[in-house]
């Protein structure tokens, strides 16, 4: 154990190693593929905190990033990590993850056939569309405190649920009115040309951001979002954190 996991308990079975020189030059190429679709519509209609932090970590539009070399930009801005894990996390682990500012980071690449659809995610979900965030101050101390807020509700199923929720209508889903648009920050529609697509040809009812409402509502992942919700600034997702954990419980 290095002294950099030796505060993580729940998480440490998932944790691996990436094997970088290991992708071939198809992967590389995917990668590449995947960017060419998304990059010209996030170019116009993705947040500009997400495209400052595309730059800040030294992302690459051709080739598979090298998550050491990811984290060894970001860590100095804002303390997070891209941590390389085996797949989907426990929640304990999740939360305590978070809690830690290590983001849990898949190392599988989706096959060249597939590009739009992942049944989970994967190193491009995970890297191109949530770790450029991370390099944003505000939105890094968001998600430190939703994995420390989460990890005080081990046991509460429906307090669970409700921070899910919360989850899904922020981080992957979550939208910003800027530059007097909409703008795209969550992963789900970063990383999916598809989902994205329908946010700039107006698909989804756009509601203004409250907690309460985000907290009871039931989401669908298996289809595109009918309903999302827009925030003014990344501090009112972070003060509706704190508020989550006032009123949760
Ligand atoms: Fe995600």
């Amino acid at each position: 154990m290095s002294t950099a996991t030796a505060h993580l308990h729940a998480a440490l079975p998932f944790l691996i190693q990436q094997d970088w020189a290991a992708y071939t030059p198809e992967q590389h190429a995917t990668w590449a593929e995947l960017v060419r679709r998304c990059m010209p519509q996030l170019r116009q209609y993705a947040c500009q905190e997400y495209l400052d932090g595309f730059e800040q970590i030294g992302l690459r539009e051709d080739s598979i990033p090298d998550l050491a070399a990811i984290s060894s930009k970001l860590e100095p801005r804002t303390g997070w990590n891209s941590t390389p894990v085996s797949g989907y996390l426990p929640t304990d682990a999740f939360f305590e993850m978070l809690a830690a500012r290590r983001f849990p980071t898949t190392t599988w690449l989706r096959d060249k056939n597939s590009l739009e659809y992942t049944p989970e995610p994967d190193i491009f979900h995970d890297v191109f569309g949530h770790v450029p965030m991370h390099a944003h101050p505000v939105f890094a101390d968001f998600l430190y405190e939703y994995g420390r807020v989460g990890g005080t509700m081990a046991g509460r199923k429906e307090d669970l649920t409700r921070m899910s929720r919360l989850f899904w209508f922020t981080v992957e889903f979550g939208v910003i009115r800027q530059q007097g648009g909409i703008k795209v920050y969550g992963s789900g529609l970063i990383s999916s040309h598809g989902e994205c697509s329908h946010v700039v040809h107006r698909g989804p009812e756009i509601r203004d951001f409250n907690l309460d409402e985000v907290l009871e509502h039931e989401f669908s992942i298996s289809e595109m979002q009918p309903v999302l919700y827009a925030v003014e600034s990344f501090e009112q997702i972070y003060e509706a954190t704190k508020e989550a954990e006032r009123r949760l419980g």
